[in-house]
């Protein structure tokens, strides 16, 4: 059956007038890079695991993004929608590199998790009215800004101070990912006044299933590596829990405020301070 698409209106992009959404086409060589290439195994596994989702689910929000944009009217929400499906194309280029490398790395479950993942994903779009799919890529934007935001304000705790290709490649991602954090939530909010239902399709549907595909790979990887099998890890493996786990489930209430907007004075210190530190990354 075919789904009633929502009628046009007038919306406004919320994305500051001095940020500007630039597709970049940065180059990565990931051949000397191995799969520890963060702090230690716990970080990168996360890191890891979430590459693993990254592809699928960005084409998802790309393809959202595109199916709703003749009922946008906003030139400059248009224009941040383009600039968004550009650079959430080159993302996954890079991701699906990295993943080959990880699959070369021997983990067998990689593939059937990405066909469930596919399945799952192409399952709730087909039952979905168009409110609840329009919250998919607004929900998948918030784990990613969240993570991306973390990644760069809290730098050490992930990198361990190293530097690598694929730090570069992350904070290059990172980057993008708080420069248009505010597109899909504005495409939600331009075509659907019920915002709160973000907050329930988080709570419900998106929170559990990244928690689960997240931190269940990262098991997975701990244990195929056999770090989790060595009782001395256990103690490091619940502390990473604990101390990541409030990145992924905190701000999912803010939809629920009708007056919330994505950016906030601090997310523009944090995003101008990111794009001078990775210059050379990113020119
Ligand atoms: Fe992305
Ligand atoms: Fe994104």
């Amino acid at each position: 059956m075919k789904k009633r698409i929502p009628q046009m209106e007038t919306a406004h992009s919320s994305t500051p007038d001095d940020i500007a959404i630039l597709p970049r086409r940065p180059e990565f060589d990931f051949s000397g890079v191995g799969k520890y290439w963060l702090k230690d195994p716990f970080t990168s596994q996360f890191m890891n695991a979430v590459s693993i989702v990254v592809p699928h689910s960005e084409r998802t929000v790309i393809d959202i993004v595109r199916k709703y944009a003749d009922n946008i009217s906003d030139p400059k929400l248009l224009r941040d929608m383009d600039a968004l499906i550009r650079q959430e194309g080159r993302h996954t280029l890079m991701h699906l590199r990295c993943n080959d490398l990880l699959k070369k790395c021997g983990y067998p479950a990689i593939r059937p998790f990405e066909r469930f993942h596919q399945f799952f994903v192409g399952i709730l779009r087909r039952i979905s009215p168009p409110a609840w799919e329009l919250a998919m890529p607004a929900a998948f934007e918030h784990f990613t800004s969240a993570i991306s935001r973390d990644f760069i304000v809290n730098h050490t705790f992930w990198t361990g101070d190293q530097s690598n290709a694929a730090i570069d490649f992350t904070n290059w991602h990172a980057l993008e990912e708080l420069e248009h954090q505010a597109v899909c939530f504005d495409v939600f909010a331009a075509l659907e006044r019920r915002t709160w239902l973000l907050t329930l399709s988080l709570f419900f549907i998106w929170m559990p299933a990244m928690l689960v595909s997240v931190y269940g790979m990262q098991f997975y990887f701990l244990l195929k590596d056999g770090i989790l099998l060595k009782r001395k890890n256990w103690g490091s493996y619940l502390k990473f829990i604990f101390q990541s786990l409030p990145m992924l489930t905190r701000g999912a209430l803010k939809y629920v405020d009708k007056g919330f907007r994505p950016w906030n004075p601090k997310d523009v210190q944090i995003y101008q301070a990111q794009k001078r530190k990775i210059q050379h990354v990113i020119s």
